[in-house]
């Protein structure tokens, strides 16, 4: 053992021993980067194999070690500056990280998307471990067997929740069987070279309630090897244009994470796409392309679903201004936009699969071409990629019969009222078109989707209460689904449907059709099933780090 410094910590090492002391059931990885040495080695002492206590038994993403720096220094009294921390979490992130496919499965946590957890491997874990946060925490980390165990056990007691000896093992060996240390993929990732990002990269992103962009994004490094970012993009919709400029870092040879924000932002417009955004994406295997979500709002509510390609010289296709065609529909009027597009292009350019097929160009530029297609009434309906010169959009068009049924998208969530510490939770709704499907059956697996539909939102309040003014009290659904709580936050619940009626499509015997999601809207602290829940934002890194006392 080296020798420790007399110091505060070294007094916290000592008490904190018990929970400190390796298993060393592994191999373990040793740290030698001299500024984790440095921060953590006073507490977490280093033993002959040149590995620090418990860090070196885990792995996890950037958010995982942020969330551990934060704490060191909110109940141990680390002191870190927001330039250390971040060094910190880097190196972690790169040495101690996750290989990509390990996280894959939980990317929704960091893109902070509303998900149902299908990840839970049984009851006990789900009854113990996913109940004040999800599943996708845990799943977050790697450990060796016997650091779950001594984290579960110390979670346990410092969480107060009760897990008997017996069921802490149990759990530990679940999470060491399902989240181990060493794997096969780490192996194979970990001594990857870092990949170079310069360059143009070629942009798609879709924003609930406003549809599809496109266009380009120019990435330069800076001289301590993060990258700045120039994007333009371009709305399918009504072709206007935002213009971000941003930097980020890439943790792990994948994982992105940067912020970026438009010239001005109109202050007051909830959900204003000029806004500045938190980014994370995360780049495929090859550094080729990358995927992830541009969010902001108090509760990460708005975001950007983003993909990036690398540019390259051939013509490429990145999207078109529809999701789906109508069976024994003629002369539809189809944008393609895109990249390189030739000067002149034919019909015979294009595959739009069987009986579909592109009857003539009306207009063509290199960034966008514009086609009449017609759709044969036998056509095969379901969903096809459409291909131009070599340039494939997989399952890019839907071809349908009939719109069976729509949905609202989420279809439950929560949104919040202001408080004098909060801003309001807003919430955007998405209406989505869906045919039945080949087995003829609504809401089942094989129904196709077919895109945002045309609607008329409304909001209906369950248990109503007496005076009728309530409904204006709890807030206001704009043309466009979003959700815009009450000014004034009357210190209760509220339970409410959100409807959307289709306005172009009826029922085979001509009822409307109308979509419904579950919302609660409630203050920004609120108490359910006897627990308080404060609804409150994370922070990340680059946020500055926690201040002790000052979460
Ligand atoms: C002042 C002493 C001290 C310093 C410095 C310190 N830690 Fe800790 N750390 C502890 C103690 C005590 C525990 C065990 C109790 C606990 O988890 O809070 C711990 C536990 C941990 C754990 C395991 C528990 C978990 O939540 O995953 C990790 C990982 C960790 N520390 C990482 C770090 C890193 C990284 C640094 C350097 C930035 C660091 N610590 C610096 C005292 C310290
Ligand atoms: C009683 C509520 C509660 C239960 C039950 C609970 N946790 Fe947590 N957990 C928390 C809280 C609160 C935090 C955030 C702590 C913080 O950041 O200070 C957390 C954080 C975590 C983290 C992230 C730690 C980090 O710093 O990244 C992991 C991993 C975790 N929990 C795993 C588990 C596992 C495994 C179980 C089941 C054995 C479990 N939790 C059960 C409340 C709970």
């Amino acid at each position: 053992m080296e020798p420790v410094p007399c110091s505060f910590a070294s007094i916290a090492a000592f008490l904190f021993a018990s929970n400190l002391a390796a298993v060393a059931d592994e191999p373990g990885i040793p740290v030698t980067d001299p500024i984790v040495l440095a921060k953590c080695g006073p507490c977490h002492i280093r033993d002959g194999h040149g590995r620090l206590e418990r860090i070196s038994w885990s792995r996890s993403t950037p958010e995982g070690w942020q969330s551990v720096l934060r704490r060191m220094i909110l109940d141990h009294g680390v002191s870190l500056s927001a330039v250390e921390a971040r060094a910190i979490v880097k190196t972690l992130s790169n040495l101690h990280g996750l290989a990509p496919a390990e996280a894959a499965p939980v990317r929704y946590s960091p893109e902070r998307r509303i998900q149902q957890e299908a990840n839970i491997p049984n009851e006990e874990i789900g009854n113990a471990c996913a109940k004040c946060h999800a599943f996708a925490l845990p799943l977050s980390w790697r450990r060796s067997g016997g650091e779950w165990k001594q984290f579960v056990t110390w979670h346990s007691a410092s969480q107060k929740f009760p897990a008997s000896d017996e069921s802490a093992a149990r759990i530990s060996n679940v999470l060491s069987k399902i989240a181990p240390l060493s794997t096969p993929a780490w192996e194979a990732w970990r001594n990857r070279d870092s990949s170079d990002l310069v360059g143009r990269w070629l942009v798609t992103a879709a924003l609930p309630g406003q549809g599809k962009y496109w266009g380009e994004m120019q990435v330069e490094r800076t001289p301590n090897g993060d990258f700045t970012t120039r994007t333009v993009l371009t709305s399918i919709a009504d072709g206007s244009i935002l213009a971000r400029t941003g930097r980020g870092m890439l943790y792990g040879g994948y994982a992105w994470r940067g912020r970026s924000s438009g010239a001005a932002p109109v202050d007051g417009v909830p959900g204003d796409p000029l806004t500045e955004a938190r980014e994370v994406m995360s780049f495929s295997a090859a550094t080729t392309s990358a995927e992830g979500r541009w969010f902001w709002g108090q509760y990460q509510e708005f975001g950007f679903d983003v993909q990036w390609r690398r540019d390259s010289a051939a013509p490429v296709l990145l999207a078109l201004d529809r999701s789906s065609l109508k069976a024994g529909s003629q002369g539809n009027r189809v944008r393609l936009v895109g990249y390189n597009f030739p000067a002149q292009a034919t019909p015979a350019d294009f595959d739009l699969g069987p009986g579909v097929a592109v009857r003539a160009i009306i207009s063509c530029t290199p960034r966008e071409l514009a086609a009449e297609v017609d759709v044969a009434s036998l056509a095969p309906l379901g969903k096809r990629s459409v291909v131009f010169q070599g340039s494939m959009l997989p399952d890019a068009l839907a071809i349908y019969d009939r719109v069976d049924y729509v949905k609202v998208s989420p279809d439950s969530a929560v949104a919040s009222f202001s408080d004098s510490a909060h801003a309001k939770g807003y919430l955007q709704f998405e209406s989505i078109g869906y045919q039945r499907g080949p087995d003829g059956i609504m809401h089942t697996a094989d129904d196709l989707e077919l895109g945002p539909i045309d609607v008329t939102w409304s909001l209906q309040l369950f248990h109503a209460p007496e005076d009728s003014g309530a409904a204006v009290r709890v807030g206001t659904l704009n043309a466009a689904g979003l959700f815009i709580p009450a000014s004034e936050s009357p210190n209760m619940n509220f339970d409410v449907w959100v409807s959307a009626t289709a306005k172009n499509e009826k029922s085979p015997r001509g009822r409307a059709l109308v979509g419904r999601s579950y919302l609660v809207v409630t203050p920004p602290a609120y108490t359910l099933n006897g627990r308080l829940y404060v609804r409150d934002l994370d922070r990340w890194i680059d946020d500055g780090p926690a201040q002790r006392g000052k979460p």
